[in-house]
């Protein structure tokens, strides 16, 4: 696999003539499996053009807070990024990031950014060694940033001397080395959440499956109430669950528990809540037919042989870490809460959220709900009824307390 394989890494470019590389910077990234992201400074634009840029990382370039009336969320881009690549930094913008200023869109998410932030330097010498620009790159170190070692050669003054921008090579290697190391890529400081909601279907036939009544609105309302507290959300939804459409949720539409299993120990590992709202079957049809399955008059009885699925909060109790937080939920129908504490302490969680199907305008379909948070110490808080995204935000403060 690609050593970036997943990242989302931004690229910001500032003005300096060590632009023109960044094309070739941005093509070894993709290469490498990064998700890129590039900003660019009005002066960048001197040097490359936002066209070359976007047709090399695949999306639009961004330049600017608002664009057509619509606003950049430039918080969210710089929490949900892996990595803030500034190459080139020009010495204006690292004295401005060293000062905290903010001025443009590339220092907005700079400021808003909670990854690993590396700098490539690119300035003429004197500039380089100057003493303001010095203590400004020192003041960059002692925020824990890395700074990529300037080359020396030929600078766009003409001179030779200190000051060039490492090769996109060089800046690969960098990364690399520091993926190695084991930088700690996640950013988001421990706000990372995976949530699971909805359904999900077992293929019988081509046209058949083994489904259940889960709509997917309580772990909606569940990803949207924690992005609402600044967590970067990975929302897993089986069938017919819609995309919230907010930039703080990135949503990962599966149909079977299979996938959603292979979904949810993949999105697992950056994450430190993880809340399992979603009705997984516990078992599917041993085959799938591969057409579908037809009627015949012979055929008075018909048997399908079932096998059990991955237990997906099992299976992620069983590999917790010590800053994770594990939430399951329980749909019971008698002996509730003694079915909830036993679910809690079998599968490892921290939290079982226990609704009832003998409770009305609870559980599955409906807009509210009523639940009891069981906590594996056995001590319980019971929410009264109301809508589902009052319960997701009361969940998540019992939680978070
Ligand atoms: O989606 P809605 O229409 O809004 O309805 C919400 C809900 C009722 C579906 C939801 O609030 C809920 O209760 N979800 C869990 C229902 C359920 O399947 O409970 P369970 O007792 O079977 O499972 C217990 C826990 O183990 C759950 O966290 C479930 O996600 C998890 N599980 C179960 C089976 C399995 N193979 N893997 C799992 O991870």
């Amino acid at each position: 696999m690609a050593f970036l394989q997943g990242k989302k890494i931004i690229v910001g470019i500032t003005g300096s003539i060590a632009a023109y590389k960044t094309p070739q910077l941005v093509r070894l990234l993709v290469r490498a499996g990064a998700d890129v992201q590039v900003i660019m400074t009005e002066k960048a634009k001197d040097f490359v053009t936002p066209l070359s840029l976007s047709t090399v990382s695949g999306k639009p370039v961004l330049d600017n807070v608002q664009e057509g009336g619509q606003w950049h969320n430039h918080v969210l881009l710089g929490r949900a990024a892996n990595l803030m690549l500034i190459a080139p930094c020009s010495a204006n913008t690292l004295a401005r990031m060293a000062r905290g200023l903010c001025d443009n869109m590339l220092l907005a998410v700079y400021l808003s950014a909670v990854c690993p932030v590396v700098i490539a330097p690119a300035m003429d010498e004197d500039m380089w060694q100057h003493p303001a620009t010095k203590s400004n790159v020192e003041k960059l170190r002692s925020y824990g940033h890395s700074i990529i070692p300037v080359g020396i050669g030929e600078l766009a003054s003409g001179l030779t001397g200190a000051g060039r921008m490492a090769e996109p090579e060089d800046i690969i290697s960098f990364i690399r080395q520091q993926s190695a190391q084991k930088v700690h890529w996640d950013n988001t400081t421990g706000r990372r959440a995976l949530v699971s909601a909805g359904p999900t279907y077992e293929a019988i036939d081509p046209v058949r499956f083994l489904g259940n009544h889960s709509t997917g609105k309580m772990g909606t309302a569940l990803a949207l109430a924690l992005a609402g507290k600044g967590y970067i959300v990975d929302l897993v939804a089986g069938p017919g669950v819609p995309d919230p459409q907010h930039p703080g949720i990135q949503f990962f539409p599966v149909v079977s528990a299979q996938e959603m299993f292979a979904a949810c120990s993949s999105h697992s590992k950056a994450a430190t809540l993880i809340i399992m709202a979603a009705a997984v079957a516990d078992y599917r049809p041993e085959h799938a037919a591969l057409q579908k399955i037809k009627k015949s008059a012979a055929t008075k009885e018909l048997s399908i042989k079932l096998v059990q699925n991955p237990d997906i909060l099992a299976y992620l109790g069983q590999h917790k870490t010590p800053e994770q937080t594990l939430v399951g939920f329980a749909l019971e129908t008698e002996n509730e809460f003694e079915n909830a504490l036993k679910k809690c302490k079998a599968k490892n969680a921290d939290f079982i959220v226990l609704n009832s199907l003998n409770d009305k305008g609870a559980g599955f379909g409906t807009d509210t709900n009523k639940v009891t948070v069981v906590k594996a110490d056995g001590t319980k808080i019971e929410l009264p009824l109301q809508s589902k995204q009052k319960i997701a935000e009361a969940i998540i403060s019992e939680i978070l307390n």
